[in-house]
C-alpha cells in the first residue's frame, strides 16, 4: 500500500509527497513532447503519451503518487463540447448544448474517455507498487463555469450568465454529477486507488449560492466514492474560512489547503479529515530560502497530524526543476 493509501485510509502519519501539476509545462521533458503535439486535447487522448509524461515526474523525482495525465475539461468534452487550449487565452469551449447534454447517452460518454482510462492501466503497470496513482475529476460548479463562460476576464463571475442558467441548474448538476461518477469508478476499475475533485472556483460563488452549488454537490461525489470506498481528497480554492463549513458538510478522507488559509487554523479547525498542501507555488520562484522557510511552516505545523505534502495550487511552468528536485530533499529530511 502507498503512504498516501495508509494517511488517507488510516490516518496514519507519514511522510508522502507529491505535486498539481508535477507533469507540466516546468519539465523540459514534457515540453518536448508538447511542442510535437499542438493539440493538448488530442496530446491526452493518446495513451501511450499520457502515461509517459504522467511517469516524467516520477523518474525525474522518485515522488511517492503520480496523477494522471489529462485535464478535468476531458468531461466537457467527451460530453460533445469542442474544446480548444489558446496560448496565453485559457481554454475556449463551444456553445453548450442543454438538450443534447441532457438526452447524452452513458456508453458514448466512456467510450470517448476510454484513452483516459487505457493510460491509467498502462502507467498502473509501469509504476512501482508502493506508489499511487491519482485520477481526478472537476467538481460540478467549476466545469459549470467552464462549459457556460460564466467568468469574466478579470476571474469574477458575470451574474448574468449565471441568472440565465439558474433555473436550469439542479437539472443541470445532478445529471453532471452522474457522468462524473462514472468517470471516477472507470478511472479507479482502471488502476488509479486516489481520486482529487478539483472545485476551482469555489471562492467566486455568492455566499448564499455556495450551500447548494459548491458542498452539495462536492457532498454527493464524495458519497459516491464512500459508497465505492473509493479514498478522496476534496480542493474548493478560496472559500477561507468557509472550508471548516465544507469540511463538516462534505466529510471528504482529504482536503487540499490553498495558500490563503494558515496551516495553524487548519490544524485547529478542520477536523477528521487528512490535510493535503497549502504551500503557494510562487515560493518555489524565489530564494531558496525564502522557499524552505514556507515549506518549514507546514512541514513544523502538520508534524504530529496525517498530512501529505503538496503545493496550494498547482506548480507554475516558470518553476525551476532544481528548486522541485531540493524541496522534495528537504522534506524528505526534516
Ligand atoms: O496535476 C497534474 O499534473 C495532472 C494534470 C492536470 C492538468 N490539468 C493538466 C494540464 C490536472 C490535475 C488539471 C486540472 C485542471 N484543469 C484544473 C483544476 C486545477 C486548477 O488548475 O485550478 C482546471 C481549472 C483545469 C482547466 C485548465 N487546463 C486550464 C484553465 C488550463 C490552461 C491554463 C493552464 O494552467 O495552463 C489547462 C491546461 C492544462 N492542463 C495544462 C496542463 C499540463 C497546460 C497545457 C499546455 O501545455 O499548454
Amino acid at each position: 500500500m502507498s503512504n498516501l493509501k495508509k494517511i488517507l485510509t488510516n490516518k496514519i502519519p507519514c511522510k508522502s509527497i507529491w505535486f498539481m501539476r508535477q507533469a507540466g509545462r516546468y519539465l523540459p521533458e514534457f515540453r518536448e513532447i508538447r511542442s510535437k503535439n499542438p493539440s493538448f486535447i488530442n496530446l491526452c487522448l493518446n495513451s501511450e503519451l499520457s502515461s509517459e509524461i504522467t511517469l516524467q515526474p516520477i523518474k525525474r523525482f522518485d515522488l511517492d503518487s503520480a496523477i494522471i495525465f489529462s485535464d478535468i475539461l476531458m468531461v466537457p468534452f467527451a460530453l460533445g463540447q469542442n474544446v480548444d487550449f489558446i496560448k496565453g487565452d485559457g481554454p475556449k469551449l463551444s456553445q453548450f448544448e442543454i438538450k443534447s447534454f441532457l438526452n447524452k447517452n452513458e456508453k458514448d460518454f466512456y467510450q470517448k474517455l476510454n484513452p483516459v482510462y487505457k493510460a491509467i492501466e498502462t502507467t498502473r503497470k509501469k509504476l512501482k507498487n508502493n506508489k499511487s496513482l491519482i485520477c481526478f475529476v472537476g467538481a460540478p460548479w467549476t466545469l459549470l463555469i467552464y462549459m457556460f463562460g460564466l467568468k469574466k476576464d478579470n476571474n469574477e463571475l458575470d451574474i448574468n450568465k449565471f441568472n440565465n442558467i439558474k433555473f436550469k441548474l439542479e437539472e443541470l448538476l445532478d445529471k453532471l454529477n452522474d457522468f462524473l461518477c462514472i468517470h471516477i469508478k472507470k478511472q479507479i476499475e482502471a488502476g488509479a486507488d486516489v481520486v482529487q475533485i478539483f472545485d476551482s472556483w469555489a471562492g467566486i460563488l455568492p455566499e448564499k449560492d455556495i450551500k447548494n452549488l459548491c458542498y452539495k454537490p462536492n457532498a454527493k461525489l464524495v458519497e459516491f466514492c464512500k459508497r465505492e470506498k473509493i479514498s478522496n481528497i476534496c480542493f474548493p480554492k478560496g472559500l477561507k474560512d468557509k472550508l471548516s463549513e465544507f469540511n463538516q458538510f462534505v466529510k471528504p478522507d482529504g482536503i487540499n489547503l490553498d495558500p490563503e488559509i494558515d496551516p495553524l487554523w487548519a490544524k485547529e479547525k478542520l477536523k477528521n479529515v487528512v490535510l493535503q498542501g497549502g504551500l503557494n507555488p510562487k515560493k518555489l520562484l524565489g530564494t531558496e530560502e525564502e522557499m524552505l522557510s514556507a515549506a518549514t511552516k507546514y512541514i513544523n505545523s502538520f508534524k504530529d497530524i496525517p498530512y501529505v505534502f503538496n503545493l496550494g495550487h498547482g506548480l507554475l511552468p516558470e518553476t525551476d526543476p532544481d528548486r522541485v528536485e531540493k524541496l522534495i530533499k528537504f522534506y524528505r529530511e526534516n
